[in-house]
């Protein structure tokens, strides 16, 4: 038997290698960009967590609560013995919940670029899963990721907290064909934020406490410490603005003035005004989701949702 909080850890070793060529790559880019993975260091996973908590942040306690509500209609759509699959697993608070409806959930794999976070919220939660096997996995689930053996049930992979939103329409489809074949016979639950009145949008990546704003200047922040940069954060301004033609909210980092900025020896030249594009979060309808999963050849078995329409889970078939 195992002994309780103790996990298997794989390390796939291909994040912190990217980070300098995507960072110098963007910057040097004529609409400057930095991918959004790079927001989650020790310290960008931390402040994501304080968003969490925003009043203004209405998609985590909503996808919460609708994972408790429908535990149990959840939890017989899945079936018994299940392997879990996360992906971008964080602190691990939804799968709590879901692992708790669950009939005898029989492994929990949960995939995340943050090491450390990864590494200390798998142990915590085998600690308190006695029976579960967890083998944790750090890694990009964008990028092929080698799974356990499937258990007795089925390999269902969790996508909480609508990061589908984060890629465009065409990357969120082709994510989901790329694991399609993987959970055959499984499925996959996904969380995906809805479309709604922009005034709502706006203030949950525009909170009045300024943590979305210190959660996207954090990535100027860590290119200082991890690449030698020298951003000036208070030069930098926080924007996020919902992009009705897009469907989704759009984050970037704009320069106060014009500047001249050092990374990694290398010179990166602002004019006043000018933006890294540091974050997409696009929204969905219902029936766009589903028509979208359909397309990468998955059945929209099943949705729930909030009586406001807030958020949706969607349980996506791969039988
Ligand atoms: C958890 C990545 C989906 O896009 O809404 C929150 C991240 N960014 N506030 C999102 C985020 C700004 C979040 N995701």
């Amino acid at each position: 038997m195992r002994v309780p909080g103790t996990i298997a850890f794989h390390d796939l070793g291909h994040v912190e290698e990217k980070f300098r060529d995507a960072v110098l790559e963007g910057l040097a880019a004529p609409a400057k960009h930095i991918p959004c993975k790079f927001l989650y260091d020790a310290r960008g996973s931390a402040l994501f967590e304080q968003i969490c908590e925003l009043p203004e942040y209405y998609p985590t306690r909503t996808e919460m609560r609708l994972l408790r509500h429908y535990g149990a209609d959840i939890a017989a759509v899945i079936g018994t013995g299940a392997q879990i699959v996360e992906f971008g697993s964080g602190a691990s608070r939804k799968s709590r919940i879901l692992l708790d409806a669950l009939d005898r959930p029989q492994m929990y794999v949960p995939i995340d670029v943050s090491r450390q976070h990864l590494r200390t919220s798998a142990e915590a939660l085998a600690r308190d899963y006695g029976g579960l096997e967890v083998v944790a996995i750090c890694g990009d689930y964008t990028r092929h990721v080698p799974l356990p053996p499937p258990g007795p049930g089925r390999r269902v992979g969790f996508f909480p907290g609508s990061t589908i939103g984060n890629f465009k329409p065409a990357e969120a489809q082709a994510f989901l064909v790329s694991w399609r074949d993987r959970l055959s016979g499984g499925g996959m639950l996904v969380g995906v934020d809805l479309k709604k009145d922009a005034a709502v949008l706006h203030a949950a990546y525009n909170d009045a406490a300024g943590v979305t704003a210190d959660f996207n200047l954090n990535l100027l922040a860590r290119i200082n410490r991890e690449l030698a940069g020298d951003f000036d954060l208070a030069a930098f301004a926080h924007i996020a603005y919902w992009d009705a033609a897009e469907g989704g909210i759009g984050s970037e980092s704009e320069s106060r003035r014009e500047q001249t900025v050092h990374v990694a020896g290398q010179a990166v030249r602002f004019v006043a005004g000018e933006r890294i594009h540091t974050e997409d979060s696009y929204k969905y309808t219902i029936d766009e989701f589903r028509d979208l999963a359909r397309a990468a050849d998955f059945r929209a078995e099943r949705v729930w949702s909030d009586p406001q329409h807030l958020f949706s889970l969607h349980y996506l078939s791969a039988v």
